[in-house]
């Protein structure tokens, strides 16, 4: 199979995974890149079915309103039942990298609120140690200096990610050569810098589940 027909795969998996548990108020959080736009499309097919969804990024709300499905701003809702979103990069532990698409902050709301969070991912996402791909930081345009001063600190190399802003106005320094051994306390190591918004690892909350495309087919993982 091909790594897009991996993304389709797992985005239906998850479909079937969250189509028997919808009640008719159930809100469904929509991440952000190629394998949420699988999700999303795949949505559209019971779209009939969806009370609410709210969107980690400008881009996935626009892509659900053309499907025709209703799409909340998060301080209107309750409750968000399901939040399903691609990564970067997981580990077994269901801790991620997210961000390369830059929506990293939204994503983080809306798993601080989701009941569940499942993940869809291909199965080159799936890694021992997370930081071969760079973990993507949100940071405010005027600290950007003295964020990545203190992140070359930490021992990485941050890179400021040109030509990018993200839907809060914010600038992205992406940090190369950096494995990450401990994410539970980097990802709160960074977060304490000042200046910065979030940061892409998802350790203080991961994934419950990852819905992972392989070649033998979709393998259900929980965290271990
Ligand atoms: C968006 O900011 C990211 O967190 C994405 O979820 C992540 O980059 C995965 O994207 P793909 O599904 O396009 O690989």
């Amino acid at each position: 199979m091909t790594q897009d027909e991996l993304k389709q795969a797992v985005a239906d998996a998850a479909l079937a995974y969250i189509q028997p548990k919808l009640e008719n108020d159930s809100v469904i959080g929509i991440g952000t890149g190629s394998t949420a736009n699988c999700f999303i499309d795949s949505l559209a097919g019971i779209k009939g079915q969806i009370y609410a969804t709210v969107a980690s990024s400008e881009a996935s709300a626009d892509r659900l309103r053309n499907h025709g499905i209703p799409v909340y701003d998060l301080n209107s809702v309750d409750q968000v039942d399901f939040y399903i979103d691609g990564a970067d990069e997981s580990n077994a532990a269901l801790q991620l990298i997210k961000g390369g698409g830059a929506a990293l902050t939204r994503e983080k709301i809306v798993t601080a609120v989701a009941r569940e969070f499942i993940c869809i991912a291909d199965e080159s996402k799936l890694v021992h140690t997370l930081g071969a791909f760079p973990l993507p930081i949100e940071v405010i345009p005027m600290a950007r200096g003295h964020v990545a001063r203190e992140l070359v600190k930490l021992g990485g190399d941050p890179v400021y990610r040109e030509g990018v802003i993200t839907d809060n106005g914010n600038i992205i320094l992406d940090m190369y050569n950096f494995s990450i051994e401990q994410p539970l306390a980097m990802e709160q190591k960074i977060n304490g810098i000042t200046g910065v918004v979030t940061n892409g690892l998802f350790a203080i909350k991961p994934a419950d589940v990852l819905l992972l495309g392989t070649s033998e087919g979709v393998k259900t993982l929980l965290a271990t």
